[in-house]
């Protein structure tokens, strides 16, 4: 009765010039580790449930990407989007797809894009999560320590009330705070972040769309007719463009009575942006991290963030504290202080050329 369903729909857009809409993030090896970041996804969750109750939710255009890297995968496990609408709609359609297949289903909901260092623990944690969330009526999200005042991040005050197991009730669910917030919010200690991993019976989260986005539920409800059917896409092409666009933190976590949170410690990240990559990344002796670490020659370089094609070969004397990132046609160089301007510099390059 285990299933997971695999985010993979967003642009990653603060990964540029590596990530683009042509190939997002999640289909790259952005960490050097040997896989993309969605194959090391999937190659997690086979430890956990199986692999044929495995879904990867993304948009039509990469259908093509999906089975080009998760070798094995069938058609039928990869649900396509025909325009983004956040993570609300695409987690709505899946779980009342898997609930028509089987209502007992409980079901893991994770992002394609994030870097888990410990394995071994990430599946003893979701694990128990899985079970916890068979046998209670509620909602469970992972929660991480937090580090910095990222602004990024859903916020999670716990309660001391507990569900055994080391589940602890969320008496406050804070999305993508102010900086203020955020701030007092780490400072205070009595909060976590969302890791963005949910887990829950398909049952009970359906049960928090029907009462918090009535209007989605009702339409993916009514798509139960046609789910598994030939008349399944042209469904979606009609309806899903009426959706709401709103995240499932903003849409349902908020304001969910019964949510539970597991804190966690696997080496986590989200992969957000060059600098989360770079603080969790191994460094050299001169805190360079050099990513294929073969090809590059460094004098006098400290503090840099180095992402160029393989077989590249590359040269710097006297630079400290830049990101360094070749892609395709396109060569980035940034102090890394300013790649929170990542966004912004993508949107001019879009315009210049
Ligand atoms: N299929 C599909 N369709 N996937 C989507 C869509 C969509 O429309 N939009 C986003 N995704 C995927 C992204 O590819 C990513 O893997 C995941 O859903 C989460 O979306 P993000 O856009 O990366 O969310 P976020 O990082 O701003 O915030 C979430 O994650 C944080 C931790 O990384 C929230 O859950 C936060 O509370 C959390 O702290
Ligand atoms: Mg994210």
């Amino acid at each position: 009765n285990y299933y997971a369903v695999i985010m993979a729909g967003g642009v990653g857009s603060r990964f540029w010039p590596v990530s683009r809409t042509a190939y997002p993030k999640q289909f790259i090896d952005i960490a050097g580790t040997g896989m993309s970041l969605i194959q090391a996804t999937y190659e997690r969750f086979k430890d956990i449930v199986p692999t044929q109750n495995i879904y990867i939710l993304t948009n039509d255009k990469y259908r093509d990407l999906v089975k080009e890297q998760l070798k094995g995968i069938q058609d039928y496990q990869i649900l396509c989007e025909p325009v983004m609408r956040n993570t609300a709609p695409c987690i709505a359609y899946a779980c009342h797809k898997i609930s028509e297949l089987n209502p007992k289903a409980s079901i893991v909901v994770a992002p394609s894009d994030h870097l888990i260092l410990n394995t071994r623990q990430f599946t003893l944690d979701v694990s128990n999560a899985l079970q916890t969330a068979e046998s209670n009526p509620c909602l469970i999200t992972l929660g991480i320590q937090p580090s910095r005042p990222d602004t990024g991040y859903g916020y999670i005050r716990y309660s001391n009330q507990e569900l055994g197991n080391g589940f602890k009730k969320v008496a406050q669910f804070t999305e993508k705070p102010d900086k203020e917030h955020a701030e007092s919010f780490l400072k205070s200690g009595d909060y976590l972040w969302n890791a963005g991993i949910f887990i829950w019976s398909a049952a009970e989260v359906l049960k928090a769309f029907e009462t918090q986005l009535p209007e989605m539920n009702k339409l993916f409800l009514q798509g139960r007719n046609v789910y598994n059917t030939g008349n399944e896409s042209t469904f979606l092409k009609e309806n899903y463009p009426n959706c709401q666009n709103i995240s499932i933190d903003y849409g349902i976590m908020e304001n969910a009575e019964n949510v539970f949170v597991l804190p966690v410690e696997f080496g986590w990240s989200d992969l957000g942006t060059w600098a989360s990559l770079y603080s969790l990344a191994e460094k050299d002796e001169n805190q360079n991290v050099v990513i294929p670490s073969e090809g590059t020659i460094l004098h006098d370089t400290s503090g840099c963030m180095i992402n160029i094609p393989e077989g590249k070969k590359l040269v710097i004397k006297g630079l400290h504290d830049y990101i360094i990132a070749e892609a395709n046609d396109t060569l980035m160089i940034i102090p890394r202080e300013s790649e929170q301007e990542v966004k912004q510099i993508v949107a001019d390059v879009k315009t210049k050329y």
